[in-house]
């Protein structure tokens, strides 16, 4: 049976562009959370604690939401009144950039799923920050951990990445209980290639330099078209420079499954990358003691479990929440 979202809000955020409907959400979410009787009912869709601890911190559930719907950090107090157990800002570039040319967020309704290639369009480091700043004055902080997660921008040269990585995190480290590092979204040119030791090492290494004695949880987000060797040594290099959690997975470039007249360039995320993504749980959780947060393809309570039984420990969502919508959460958490 179909939720109140899928019947009554769905059709309407369908008949308008994906983008399209994106913003609309967000404004008003981002209108909800400066405004107390709205945010009381969001928390009417909230479930009950089911309480996790991960990096020394407490999290009031493991149901986080994933990167990418709140780019700029614009809608904090009602992702936790709608009863996320974390939320990850982001990712968030050195600069500002206005991404791709649109359109560049497809739906695939049939397979479950959709394409995007929006190219880290993003506010940059120094505006997220002042916004952050200016909600911690404002006394409205959730109460749940916020993860800030970080990119390349795209007019910084594969080089000097590390620089703008840095700068990012020196901006944003103050106001993140963690931080990402994305180095696996595939619509940045050349951001995967992150992925290579030699590359991975260099980031770590500076990253953890920069955050000297006062380190902050790093968490590294992993693609799902990782080779079993190409996997290997990326654990090898988080184990090395202490990375305190996985993100796996990010979007796939595998739409070996999407038949040629739905497809789209880009990653694709959803049912698609469902298997992928819990394959790839189990095998980092079979090869090293660094925890997982899970990403990919989470719809239902059943996907859910499937994640956690692969070994993850705290899971996020994305397009699920686009086709199910917020009772989503509920769902998982009655059921977990
Ligand atoms: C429209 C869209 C934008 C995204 N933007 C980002 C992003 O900025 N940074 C990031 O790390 N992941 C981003 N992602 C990936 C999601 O965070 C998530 O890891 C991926 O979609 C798999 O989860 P899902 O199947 O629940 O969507 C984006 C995904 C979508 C669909």
């Amino acid at each position: 049976m179909k939720n109140p979202y899928e019947r009554f809000v769905r059709p309407l955020l369908f008949s308008l562009d994906a983008e399209t409907a994106h913003h609309l959400t967000i404004q008003l979410l981002q209108k909800a959370s400066h405004f107390d009787p709205a945010l009381r009912v969001l928390k009417s869709f909230q479930a009950s604690p089911r309480r996790k601890t991960l990096f020394g911190l407490p999290f009031p559930n493991p149901v986080g939401l994933a990167a990418g719907l709140d780019k700029n950090g614009v809608a904090l107090p009602a992702w936790a009144a709608l009863g996320f157990g974390f939320i990850e800002v982001g990712t968030v570039t050195a600069k500002a950039q206005p991404g791709n040319p649109r359109p560049r967020i497809f739906r695939l309704p049939e397979r479950q799923a959709l394409i995007n290639r929006l190219g880290f369009n993003n506010d940059g480091a120094d505006a997220v920050a002042n916004r952050l700043a200016a909600l911690r004055k404002s006394g409205r902080w959730p109460a749940v951990p916020v993860g800030i997660n970080i990119g390349k921008s795209r007019a910084t040269p594969l080089e000097q990445a590390t620089g703008d990585y840095l700068h990012s995190f020196r901006t944003l480290r103050d106001f993140a209980d963690y931080i990402t590092l994305n180095i696996s979204s595939p619509n940045t040119p050349g951001l995967r290639e992150l992925q290579e030791p030699e590359k991975l090492s260099e980031l770590l290494r500076a990253i953890n330099n920069e955050a000297g004695t006062a380190p902050k949880p790093l968490v590294v987000k992993i693609s799902p078209d990782l080779s079993g060797a190409e996997l290997k040594a990326i654990l090898a290099i988080c184990e090395e420079n202490d990375v305190s959690g996985i993100i796996a997975t990010n979007t796939t470039l595998d739409h070996s499954s999407i038949p040629h007249e739905l497809d789209q360039a880009g990653g694709l995320s959803g049912a698609p990358v469902r298997n992928k993504s819990t394959a790839l749980v189990r095998e980092i959780v079979a090869r090293s003691t660094i925890p997982v947060i899970a990403s990919g393809g989470i719809f239902d309570a059943e996907s859910a479990r499937e994640k956690f039984q692969a070994g993850a420990v705290l899971i996020q969502v994305y397009t699920g929440l686009v086709y199910r919508g917020p009772q989503l959460l509920r769902e998982i958490m009655d059921n977990l």
